[in-house]
């Protein structure tokens, strides 16, 4: 039974009928010959989020990637006027000539387009999720940690792994006390509300831990220090966090604890009701292997203990992480064994549906143009 309002239609998958209701293939997780053509379609001719204006002003004042789906390095500067440009001198080490890179910034995250072929500006392109997002104070979260992990796994396939919650309650069951982790495993951990947005998608969930209705539903060292699995539960005294942007938890629900975006292709957006966010980067690097790049942003501390809460919020996520990624190797071996084929996705699993479908759209829609 649904713990939440579900859409007219009955589900969330039947809301959007574009999605269907068949079985799902994984082929484009396991074929390396289908990531040659996701680099080619995908890649090398969407927007891809390479980082946060602030980074231009620290250190050399550049940001540089290496983006191993496109072959080549990319660098973003600011010229004598100001303006935010980007260059791509082809692969790491070699000196070639320099090529310019379309470069455009969305609410200080910076973006590069290595392709001419789409003229869509950014935001149009990031679409209606990212419209009701403007105002977050994203520019005062500026406080940063970061894990990085080389993955065995197609890129889509750790995307799915956050693409949907309800695993929550068992495959991060040790993150709980024992006697909350058993009554939250009974209940399930099921979204709020679902959305689509052409090749974007987002659900919105609740967060009943921050704080905790009971401070013994938590862990002792979450109890002293008022954070933990769902962050810092104090919501920082910075300006714009009160209301918040009109997208953000679009049922309007009381217990509301977080919206999760995917930009396609590979940048998704976790904003926290206590007032800070995540980002997660998928880079492929081969058709089984992917770099992840999870970054917290909180509010400059203020104190040692404001230190400690976000300390502790930044490696209880590391936990999350190494939990949720330790699935993957297992799940792309087995894919590829390919004994089974097809595969049911239930009602919360709509935003995997949507994504292999965009990917696949995307694949097709290139290769019929040219
Ligand atoms: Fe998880």
């Amino acid at each position: 039974m649904a713990h939440f309002p579900k859409p007219p239609e009955g589900s969330w998958t039947e809301h959007f009928p574009e999605l269907g209701t068949d079985p799902v293939s994984f082929e484009d997780s396991i074929s390396p010959e289908h990531y040659e053509r996701e680099r080619e379609a995908i890649f090398r001719r969407t927007w891809l989020n390479i980082g946060r204006v602030e980074q231009l002003t620290a250190g050399e004042g550049r940001l540089a990637k290496h983006i191993h789906a496109v072959g080549a390095e990319v660098t973003v500067y600011r010229d004598a006027h100001g303006d935010i440009r980007a260059f791509t001198g082809g692969s790491r080490g070699i000196r070639r000539p320099v090529t310019d890179v379309r470069c455009e910034t969305w609410e200080g995250f910076v973006f590069v387009n290595f392709s001419d072929d789409d003229p869509t500006p950014l935001r149009d392109y990031l679409g209606r999720f990212a419209h009701g997002l403007e105002g977050y104070p994203f520019d005062r979260l500026t406080e940063v940690y970061q894990y990085r992990a080389e993955v065995g796994s197609n890129w889509k396939l750790y995307i799915d792994a956050f693409a949907e919650f309800y695993h929550a309650p068992i495959l991060h069951a040790k993150q709980y006390v024992g006697g909350e982790s058993k009554k939250l495993q009974g209940f399930g951990y099921e979204s709020l509300h679902y959305d689509l947005d052409g090749p974007h998608s987002m659900q919105s969930a609740w967060g009943g831990m921050a704080p905790p209705k009971d401070l013994s539903m938590v862990k002792p060292i979450e109890r002293a220090l008022r954070s933990g699995n769902f962050g810092p539960w104090d919501r920082p005294d910075i300006p714009g966090l009160d209301p918040l942007p009109p997208g953000l938890n679009p049922a309007r629900h009381r217990s509301w604890g977080l919206d999760s975006y995917v930009f396609f292709p590979n940048f998704m957006l976790v904003v926290w009701a206590p007032g800070w966010y995540l980002t997660y980067h998928y880079w492929p690097t081969a058709y089984d292997q992917h770099i992840f790049e999870g970054t917290l942003y909180f509010a400059p501390a203020r104190s040692a203990r404001d230190r400690i809460r976000q300390e502790l919020a930044a490696v209880t996520f590391k936990e999350f992480g190494l939990q949720d990624c330790n699935t993957l190797e297992a799940t792309q071996k087995m894919l590829e064994t390919r004994a089974v084929t097809r595969f049911p996705l239930n009602d919360q699993e709509i935003l995997i549906r949507h994504l292999h479908k965009s990917a696949g759209d995307h694949v097709a829609a290139f290769e019929a143009r040219v």
